[in-house]
């Protein structure tokens, strides 16, 4: 798709968005996508490795030339910031949130997108430092993103816009075997998310999640792991479009949510996920 590079979608300011786990994956192309949008952002990611998981994180590296690919894209420079913050820590996310308003006047959109994963044995099995890990980012790093940046999101001026988004899964809603403290996380996500809606209700503010299916990134290369699969690709099997999803896919529903014309759409769970919850 062709767009004009780096116009600002409506309003009078140009839109600010945090988004965090974006050093790669989904939060990497939902950057890439608001960018080309117009939007200014900054790319929070852990970028380093946690110590109770198995499988790597995204990197410095990987967060930094996402940051400069997606300024560059848009020709304008510090488009898109790189921040460095593990959602698990209340300060630095509150610090994040200031970074933002520092750099552009103010926040319009937050999207939760950081995640881990771990199981691949039943729960009572499970390590409980890889437990604690998936329930603290998934679950607690949402929550802790929701705290710094809805008082951002309510500081706009009326009539406000603000968006917050988290990333769920489908496994908030099925019962998926070795996975059980990813599931319990992502249906709290989804708890949160009507929660919020309803205290949102009024402000112009809203809450929203989306909640992806297979979709070809690391996470899902370490959940193949997991139930000991040669690779990803037979989740596409599983889902009716037939293939797995490309992280842009999921990008592109997240950025219709973070703009002004999602306004009809609080605390809401949208399935985007190929058709894999039917
Ligand atoms: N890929 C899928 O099939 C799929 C399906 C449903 C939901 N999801 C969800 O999508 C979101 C994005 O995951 P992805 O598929 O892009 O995987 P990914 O592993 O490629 O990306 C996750 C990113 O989150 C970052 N991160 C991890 N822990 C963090 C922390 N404590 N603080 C800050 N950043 C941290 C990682 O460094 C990484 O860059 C996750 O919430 C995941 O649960 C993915």
């Amino acid at each position: 798709m062709v767009r004009p590079q780096g116009r600002a979608i409506s309003g009078e300011h140009r839109r600010v968005a945090l988004v965090t786990g974006a050093a790669r994956g989904i939060g990497a192309a939902t950057v890439l996508e608001l960018a080309d949008r117009g939007w200014s952002v900054l790319a929070v990611d852990i970028a380093g490795e946690d110590p109770a998981l198995p499988y790597a994180m995204g990197s410095k590296r990987e967060l930094v030339a996402l940051a400069a690919e997606a300024s560059s894209r848009v020709s304008r420079v510090g488009a898109v910031r790189p921040f460095v913050a593990d959602v698990r820590d209340p300060a630095a996310m509150r610090a994040a949130v200031a970074e933002a308003i520092d750099a552009w006047g103010g926040l319009d959109a937050a999207i939760a997108a950081a995640g881990v994963i771990a199981g691949g044995v039943p729960l009572w099995d499970m390590p409980i430092e890889q437990e604690r890990a998936v329930l603290d980012v998934c679950l607690g790093g949402v929550i802790n993103t929701a705290r710094a940046a809805i008082p951002a999101l309510l500081a706009r001026p009326e009539p406000r816009s603000g968006r917050f988004l988290a990333v769920a899964s489908a496994a908030a809603t099925k019962g998926l075997p070795q996975l059980a403290a990813y599931c319990a996380a992502k249906a709290g996500v989804a708890g949160l998310i009507r929660s919020l809606g309803a205290e949102l209700g009024g402000t112009g503010v809203t809450a929203n999640a989306v909640s992806p299916g297979s979709t070809d990134t690391e996470i899902l290369a370490e959940t193949a792991r997991l139930y000991s699969l040669p690779d990803a690709g037979r989740f596409g099997g599983q889902q009716p479009v037939g293939r797995l999803l490309e992280p842009a896919e999921i990008a592109a529903v997240l950025a219709f949510l973070a703009s002004p014309d999602s306004s009809a759409m609080t605390g809401a769970t949208v399935a985007v996920d190929g058709g894999l919850a039917l």
